[in-house]
């Protein structure tokens, strides 16, 4: 049987109707991954990032009296320039760690994968896992995290670190005889075993000790931290490390992994190697703890972060000899990558930075 002249015209206009339409969509999705790659970044970062507060957050902090303490700003501003961002991960491991499934996926130092036993052994040890009472109810907490480079130097900033609510030091870093430049006040001391404080005498009175976990080691010889045993041998470390820490278990913390795991494979986009600790793909602790930070605190401050390379002569660290000069290509941290992390947030203001040295080349 014949088709109808019409029928024949009608079918070829369906089908020209539908390529058309199939043009017409695949046009759009196209231009729409076009426009979503120009306004944000592969790390899921707006590109265009001013310090300026976006209206509603203007409307909500404005009011405020100068200095005056704003509540959910660190998060708020964060999440307008990263819109994935999810406030909710609390600082320290308790004993319902294992309701945070993405570290229960991932060995250290990206999660607990594998350790759950000697974890739950520790935090039954430590009986506490928040940051004492009258912090934990503040309903607007000031951070600031003291790196610990040589920029802190001869800048007088101590009497202001200290007026924080939270002051984060990081591994040996000292106190006794720098109180002018890096403060007196020790919140907590986030640390790995190769980074403690090997000398009892230079532990501060009080202060929390946070262990942050980078391998499965780590993990026992905090238990002999926390238990006081003797630690006979040093194997899987990579220099020697604290032998006692002078803290009752109720002082010891463990730092939630996902700090590691977010500042590695989100913000800084460090190589995901299945999940593994590889080349270049663990954040250095100063980036974890403003992680920790941006989720934990209504403001977040930082300090002795970057360094001034118009002088390389100046010291490395506030505490050392060493010479910014020395510094060498690290296997474990890439430091760039890191750094362009960190001038993010500058930028947009969502961390202040005291000593200028995350922008020192500008931002
Ligand atoms: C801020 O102050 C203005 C003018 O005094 C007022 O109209 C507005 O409601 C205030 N905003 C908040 C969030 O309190
Ligand atoms: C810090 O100040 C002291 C005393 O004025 C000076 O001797 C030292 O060289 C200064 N250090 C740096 C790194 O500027
Ligand atoms: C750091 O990241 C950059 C860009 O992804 C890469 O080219 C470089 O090799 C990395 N460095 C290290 C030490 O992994
Ligand atoms: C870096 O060092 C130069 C030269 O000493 C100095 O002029 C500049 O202010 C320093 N920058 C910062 C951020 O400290």
């Amino acid at each position: 049987m014949r088709m109808k002249p019409s029928r024949n015209l009608l079918l070829g206009l369906c089908s020209m109707l539908a390529l058309g339409f199939l043009y017409y969509s695949s046009g759009r999705i196209s231009l729409r991954g076009w426009s979503h790659k120009s306004l944000y970044d592969k790390q899921g970062f707006l590109v265009k990032l001013e310090s300026n507060l976006p209206l509603e957050l203007l409307y909500k902090y404005d009011n405020l009296s100068e200095g005056a303490c704003k509540p959910g700003f660190a998060a708020a501003k964060m999440t307008a320039i990263y819109p994935k961002f999810n406030k909710l991960a609390p600082i320290f491991l308790d004993p319902n760690y294992k309701r945070f499934s993405k570290i229960g996926d991932y060995s250290p130092p990206f999660g607990v994968k594998s350790h759950e036993r000697i974890i739950d052994i520790l935090l039954a040890a430590t009986k506490k896992y928040g940051l004492g009472e009258e912090l934990d109810s503040l309903s607007c907490k000031t951070c600031i995290i003291v790196g610990n480079g040589g920029i802190l130097v001869n800048k007088s900033l101590g009497q202001r670190i200290d007026e924080f609510d939270v002051v984060i030091r990081l591994n040996e870093a000292p106190v006794k005889g720098f109180e002018k430049d890096v403060g007196s006040k020790t919140t907590m001391r986030i640390t790995y075993p190769e980074g403690a404080i090997q000398r009892m005498e230079r532990y501060e009175a009080q202060s929390l000790f946070v262990l942050s976990a980078f391998k499965a080691q780590d993990f026992n010889w905090l238990r002999h931290m926390v238990f006081n045993q003797r630690l006979h041998s040093t194997d899987g470390f990579w220099k020697s490390v604290a032998k006692q820490v002078p803290r009752e278990p109720s002082d010891m913390r463990i730092l939630n992994p996902y700090f590691i795991q977010e500042a590695s494979f989100k913000l800084i986009g460090l190589p995901h190697n299945n999940g593994q600790m590889g080349r270049g793909n663990i954040p250095t602790l100063g980036a974890v703890a403003i992680t920790m930070a941006l989720h934990n605190c209504d403001e977040v401050s930082v300090v002795g972060f970057g360094y001034n390379m118009s002088t390389p002569y100046a010291p490395l660290h506030y505490y050392e000899k060493i010479r910014m000069s020395a510094i060498k290509e690290s296997w474990t941290h890439n430091i760039s990558k890191e750094k362009e992390f960190l001038m993010k947030l500058v930028r947009a203001g969502v961390i202040q930075d005291m000593t200028n040295g995350i922008c020192s080349a500008g931002c």
